[in-house]
């Protein structure tokens, strides 16, 4: 069975190596520890003409990755950077690829584009 779309953003919205769009996912069963919130932050942005969604969850320490609202690339445009220390991520996979990440990669969220609109493609 298919699962569910949900509509992020205008396809707009994104421009390549440029700002991104935050959005919130449900945590999954394992991550909804006591009464904490249910909700985890995400983000979509565009790199080489494709979209790409990610936790916005450093693998160094889990915080938030924008060092302002939406901005998730460094000055060229080319990795996505936590704001916190620097770890650079590859925009297309997540992959760590500098910096206090250690390996330890951003996780990949669904989404598809279709009809000038960018769907979260959920369950
Ligand atoms: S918290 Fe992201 S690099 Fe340290």
């Amino acid at each position: 069975m298919a699962g569910r779309e949900r509509l992020i953003c205008a396809s707009d919205e994104l421009v390549d190596g440029g700002p991104g769009v935050r959005f919130e996912v449900d945590a999954p069963p394992e991550e909804k520890v006591g009464s904490g919130g249910t909700a985890l932050a995400a983000f979509v942005v565009r790199h080489q003409g494709r979209v790409h969604a990610y936790l916005n969850r450093c693998g160094h320490i889990p915080v938030e990755l924008d060092w302002q609202h939406g901005q998730f690339f460094d000055s060229a445009g080319l990795y996505l950077i936590c704001a916190t220390h620097g770890a650079l991520y590859d925009p297309a996979s997540g992959r760590c690829v500098g910096g206090r990440c250690n390996g330890r990669g951003l996780t990949a969220l669904e989404v598809t584009e279709r009809a000038g609109t960018v769907y979260l493609l959920e369950g």
